[in-house]
Parts: C-alpha cells; structure tokens; sequence
C-alpha cells in the first residue's frame, strides 16, 4: 500500500473514477484489484443504479450468503424464513430446531405492543408552571402542525398517539422533552417519525414565539435536537415453545435422557440471567437468527439489536432475552423482544432479493414479521443452548467450517470428497484438515496432483 493521500472531489467522481483512485492508493496490483471490484457488480446495470443509490462512494457489492430455513412453524403456519448471514452453522442450527418443535406443536407467537417512540429535546429556561398549563393547547398545536405529514399515516390507521411534556431538569439543568408516541402501520417508520417531530419542534417554537402569555419568552427556549428513539420496548413481539419434558426425546446419540437435557437446559437459561459474560454470547445466539432474517427482509438489523440490548439491560442488569421453565412436567422456553421493523418502505421493496424474501414469506404485516424474526431468534437459541448442554457447539460448528477451511486450503473437488469422508467421524481442526491435505499430496496419485 502507498502512503495515503487526502483526495478532494472524490465523491464527485464517476465510479469508474472511484475504483481508479482507490487501486492506485491503496494495493500493489491495482487493475487485478479493479477487475476483482467490477466483477462482483450486478450483471444488469439498471439493478446496479438502485444498488449504487442506496449509499454513497460506492464502488461494489459484498456479497453474504443468502439461504432458507424451511419447516418453520409459527402459530399453526409454515414459513420457509429467509437469512442472510455468513457464519457457518447458524442457518443449519435454526433448521434444525424448526424441525424439532415441528414434531412438538411448532413455535407459537404474539404481539404485545406496536408503540414508537421519538423525542423533541429542548431547553426552557422560563417558567415551567406555564409551559405545563399551557401543554394542552401546545398538543393540539403540534397535532395541527404536523397533520400534512401525518395524514397518510392516519388514513392507514397510524400517527401520533400521544405527546408527553417531560420534565428532566432533576438531571441537567433546563432540560425537557417533547415524548411523542407514534403507530407506523406496516411500515418502521423512522422518516416519518423524525419529519414529524422535527416539525413538531418547529411548531413548538413557533408557539413560544405567538403565544401572548409568553410574551418576551422566546429566548428561553432552544430546541436541541429532534429524534426517534431506537429503544422502543412497547414495539413488543413474544414468542415461545412448550412441551411435555418426557416428549423432548434423547440426546447426544440417546447418552442424555430428556430430563436430563431439560435440567440443563433449564440451568443454562438461569446463568444466561444472572452471568454477564454468557448473557451477552446468549444474546448473540439470538441475534445469529435475528439479524439474518431482518438482512434478508430490507431492515435495520443495527436499530434491532441497539434496542435488543437496551431491553436486555431494562432492569439496571443486563441479561439473557430469552427465559425458560420447567413446571409440572411442561418445558417452556420463550423470547420477548422489542422490534422496530418494516414490511413497507425502506430496502423492502428497492433490494431485489428482500423483495423476494418477503414474498417467501407470503407479504407478511409488519406484525406478522416480528413474530417470524422472533420465533427464528428463539429457535437459532434453541439450538445454540442445546448443543452447548448436549455435545458441545465445536463438533456441529467445525462440521460446517470444514468448507471454509478447504477452500482456505484451496483444496480440488477430489481432495473435498476425501477429506469430508476421512472427517466425518473425526474431530475437525484447521490444523488436523491442513495435515490430512498435505498427506494427500504429498502421497497423492497424479490424478489427486492435479487440481
Ligand atoms: C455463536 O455465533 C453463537 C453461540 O455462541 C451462542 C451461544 O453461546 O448461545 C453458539
């Protein structure tokens, strides 16, 4: 690499013009590496604009791999759940846990709430017996103000509902909030929430601005800034399984009973919930499935899982999402969780294959998405706690990595379908794979050789 240098007008240049600086600054062998970026555009340039429009300085694509859960049973109802993600494993592991419940009732879920939040953060440094006397008249003003961007929302069924006057000068001096609640429908909403609020900042102060009463008050007030809160734990999906503890079958090839697996389960769950440490690789588990599926679908997996921790911490302690009993002979294991997501507007449409994805899933609301991404959540730990209480993740995991390694290696076909027959009752390590490959070639029949 070159000594980098500062450039001006990059964003100005054509992406041809991008790429071209970019090889030249940055690597040793720029048109292999400009090749390499151009190859992996999409072969029709009309879908390549939509790809270029949704961000800026954009040069490529990054490819993930994009599969299917199929078998997932929710409340009576088969999806085949889209997931996009590159770890290897976690796309057999949720498979392989809708397979299990499939026999056992499947997974159910349900809504518990579909509030959004945002924030008008503001400074008020007048009086406050009379901003609070007047709040009512300044909610009507704001519910006025703002109707132009509200109507469609309304029309669907959507908009504000509600708008709190909070006081939070017992934690910096001054300090306020406009706490406005929000119905976005089908869609996240996060454009409409914060044109809204913005505006109902500006209403805000343009009522301090008109208001006799408040005469000679104007610059009491500045408004600091307008927007949407990620948190959103009244946006609330739950989603379980539950069992007879003795129809949950055998484990690790019939070695551990069912109480057994329940027992350990049960006790992983309690560490999970009081365990810092494991709470935060639990709740990773669960954002394996989580994420994928909010990938796939166009949403914003980082609003997900900011507010997914957030939750997680509600109590001043952060801990597992998920929870597990076990109580007169019933196993139940269920997730609740907070998701701000969309099945309209954003990527859902524009992205091709979340288009598809949402199709897969037969269009659903966005209710009924956050009880498929939650129940996929629940079964990506299902499968995740049992394999660490029965067998142990590595076996499944390293199984699957085994790929990754021999491609890594840069193994032939024919080194494949031995090396995989030779491991199949092997523990695999890259080390043990790169010793049996290098044994292969190093004894291999010409024809081995050649690759
Ligand atoms: C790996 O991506 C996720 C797990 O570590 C989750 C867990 O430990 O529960 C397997």
């Amino acid at each position: 690499m070159k000594k980098p240098t500062i450039v001006s007008g990059f964003s100005k240049l054509s992406k041809r013009g991008k790429i071209r600086w970019l090889v030249e600054n940055f690597f040793t062998n720029p048109e292999e590496v400009a090749r390499e970026l151009k190859s992996f555009w999409y072969g029709d340039p009309q879908k390549q604009k939509i790809f270029d429009d949704f961000s800026e300085n954009t040069v490529s694509n990054f490819y993930l791999p994009y599969g299917v859960v199929p078998n997932l049973e929710i409340n009576g109802k088969l999806y085949c759940v889209p997931m996009v993600i590159e770890e290897s494993s976690v796309v057999a592991a949720a498979s392989a846990a809708s397979k299990f419940w499939l026999k056992r009732g499947g997974f159910k879920a349900e809504i518990i709430a579909t509030h959004k939040i945002g924030q008008v953060h503001f400074d008020w440094k007048g009086d406050y017996t009379k901003l609070h006397a007047l709040f009512p008249i300044i909610k009507k003003r704001i519910h006025d103000d703002t109707a132009h961007i509200t109507s469609n929302m309304r029309e669907r069924g959507g908009g504000i509902s509600n708008i709190e006057l909070v006081d939070m000068t017992h934690l910096e001096d001054n300090y306020y909030q406009l706490k406005m609640t929000f119905e976005t429908c089908d869609s996240m909403g996060a454009n409409f929430i914060n044109s809204t609020l913005e505006e109902a900042s500006r209403s805000l102060r343009a009522f301090v601005n008109e208001e006799p009463t408040l005469v000679g008050t104007e610059k009491e007030l500045t408004i600091i800034m307008a927007i949407l809160s990620n948190y959103t734990p009244e946006c609330l999906v739950r989603a379980w399984v539950e069992c007879p503890v003795d129809e949950l079958g055998t484990f690790d090839n019939g070695n551990m009973d069912s109480a057994t697996f329940a027992y350990k389960f049960d006790k992983a769950l309690k560490i999970a919930h009081i365990d810092v440490h494991r709470a935060t690789t639990h709740n990773k588990g669960i954002f394996n499935g989580i994420d994928a599926v909010a990938l796939a679908t166009g949403n914003d997996f980082r609003a997900i899982e900011s507010c997914g921790h957030t939750y997680a911490a509600r109590d001043g302690k952060y801990k597992s999402l998920s929870s597990a009993t076990i109580e007169n002979g019933i196993f139940k294991f269920w997730l609740d969780i907070p998701l701000a997501i969309g099945t309209v507007g954003g990527l859902t449409s524009l992205h091709p294959l979340a288009k598809r994805s949402l199709e897969m899933l037969g269009n659903p609301s966005a209710e009924e998405l956050m009880m498929v991404i939650a129940a996929t959540g629940l079964a990506q730990n299902f499968a995740a706690v049992r394999s660490l209480v029965t067998t142990g993740i590595q076996q499944g995991h390293m199984k699957m990595h085994l790929m990754n390694i021999l491609n890594h290696l840069e193994a032939s076909e024919k080194e494949v379908i031995l090396v995989l027959s030779h491991f199949k009752d092997k523990l695999v390590s890259f080390t043990a794979v790169r010793d049996f490959l290098n044994l292969l070639r190093n004894n291999a029949s010409p024809e081995l050789k050649m690759k």
